[in-house]
């Protein structure tokens, strides 16, 4: 979560930020699969046309009951009795407790829809609802329902679903309480099942018993949407994953099985979840045991997994999965976090990285046949709200582009590791722009 004072500091810039509704950022990651060399073939395997783009995007956290022009201080859903409290935005407002208005949720699909309609897919790591934060307002039911609908109505009119798949997760925002979820079948995965029929996703027994898919974007690359409210310590209804038939570990057999078999079929995976393994400030945010055994799973898989793609905190940060020097087998991560700075030792044999994003992103990813999905680039687009807010509409802007920002050819293991290297000098370019990205802002 942002705090405060992260807020301040935007407002007070000239420099604003990816998409941010409400006090978070809503950050759109388009990653692309070597496509350099490749773009637009046929592609093999099933005869779609692809591009090797795809997008990230998360968070978006829509409230249908935002109100332009009222006070922020009640969330964005009542007047003030002074009109000069009267000051949310129309595209929403910085710093403040307010969630996501339509008005920012129809730029953002329009923007998608204009640039984004060659994309292969669309991850989206989860968060649709508004937060449950004003008393006044209860958070019924139904309003889960047809918030989730209203994502659907979203992506089915801004997207041609036939070229471009649109793959969910679920938040720890889109249940029927903030924060949780029991083990499945429950009426919500149910409920799910029918809300989301448009997209047309692999929403199989495992769904509707756990709230995880696999989901196929071809023969070389598969996608899995990770329900990680069965990993998380906030979720009271779960019991961590060394419990043989708790949710969590439930699904990390499943995970754990899909992973071989994948490895066994040549195919390479991306793995999608709402909350990150660790938290902004680099602590666990999953359940002791269920982050020790998914640790060690991306570990002795890191060579089939492509990409891990989470949202969550609403920072555009990275995470290492490393290999222990003294114990092979061991993996650890390693949170790039901006208070800190790499620190030499954990610098070495970095064997996986895992992605959060702040809000919506795209990214590249390589179409030849060996390569597929091997991720060789990310361009970071933002929205200044203050800015948008002022001239009445949307403007969104490239933030930075991975390869550039980095200095690297391609986004592997290897080459983090020698930017890793590079960042341990606090003055380096990689640093310092590592630095300006986390709260997205640029100049
Ligand atoms: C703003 O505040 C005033 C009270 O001063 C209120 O009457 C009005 O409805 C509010 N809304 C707008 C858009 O000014
Ligand atoms: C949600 O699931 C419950 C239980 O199956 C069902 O009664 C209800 O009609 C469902 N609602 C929607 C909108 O699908
Ligand atoms: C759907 O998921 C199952 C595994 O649960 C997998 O075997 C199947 O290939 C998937 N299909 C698609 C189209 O993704
Ligand atoms: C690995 O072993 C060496 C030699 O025993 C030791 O100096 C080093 O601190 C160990 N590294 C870690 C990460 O434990």
């Amino acid at each position: 979560m942002w705090t405060s004072f992260n807020i301040v500091m935007w407002l007070s810039s000239i420099f604003m930020s990816r998409i941010i509704w409400n006090s978070e950022a809503i950050p759109l990651d388009v990653y692309d699969f070597h496509s350099t060399q490749h773009s637009f073939q046929i592609n093999e395997f099933n005869n779609k046309e692809i591009s090797g783009k795809f997008l990230h995007i998360t968070d978006l956290h829509l409230d249908p009951y935002y109100l332009p022009n009222s006070n922020p201080k009640k969330y964005c859903h009542r007047y003030a009795k002074k009109s000069k409290k009267n000051k949310s935005g129309k595209f929403g407002t910085l710093g403040s407790d307010c969630d996501s208005p339509y008005a920012l949720l129809d730029s953002t699909f329009s923007f998608l829809k204009e640039n984004f309609h060659d994309a292969d897919f669309i991850i989206y790591t989860g968060d649709s609802l508004r937060h449950d934060r004003d008393s006044k307002i209860p958070f019924p039911n139904d309003d889960v329902i047809s918030g989730h609908k209203s994502i659907v109505k979203y992506v089915t009119e801004s997207l041609d679903l036939s070229k471009t798949k649109f793959i969910p997760t679920l938040g720890n925002n889109d249940e029927w309480e903030h924060n949780q979820l029991e083990g499945g079948p429950n009426t919500l995965f149910e409920n799910l099942t029918q809300i989301w029929a448009p997209l047309n996703l692999n929403l199989t027994s495992e769904f509707a018993n756990g709230g995880y898919f696999r989901q196929d974007i071809n023969s070389k690359l598969s996608v899995f949407s990770l329900n990680s409210m069965y990993f998380y310590e906030s979720n009271d209804q779960i019991k961590d994953c060394d419990q043989i038939n708790s949710p969590g570990a439930i699904q990390l057999k499943w995970f754990k099985n899909q992973l071989k078999n994948a490895r066994q079929e040549g195919r390479r995976v991306l793995i999608a979840q709402h909350i990150p393994p660790l938290d902004s400030d680099g602590e666990s945010s999953f359940l002791p045991q269920c982050e020790e055994k998914f640790v060690q799973l991306l570990g002795e898989f890191a060579e089939i997994i492509s990409g891990h793609f989470t949202g969550h905190t609403n920072l555009d940060t990275l995470t290492f999965v490393t290999e222990s020097e003294n114990i092979s087998g061991k993996y650890n991560l390693y949170y790039l976090d901006k208070d800190e700075g790499p620190s030499k030792k954990s610098t070495d044999n970095i064997i996986l990285i895992l992605n959060n994003a702040p809000s919506i992103i795209p990214g590249k990813y390589s179409t030849s046949s060996k390569m597929f999905g091997v991720l060789s680039d990310y361009i970071q687009y933002y929205l200044d709200i203050n800015k948008a807010n002022e001239i009445g509409r949307a403007e969104w802007k490239i933030e930075y582009i991975a390869s550039e920002a980095y200095d690297m050819k391609q986004l592997s293991p290897s080459e983090w590791a020698k930017v890793l290297d590079e960042m341990k000098s606090d003055q380096s370019e990689s640093w310092q722009n590592y630095l300006k990205f986390v709260t997205v802002s640029s100049e």
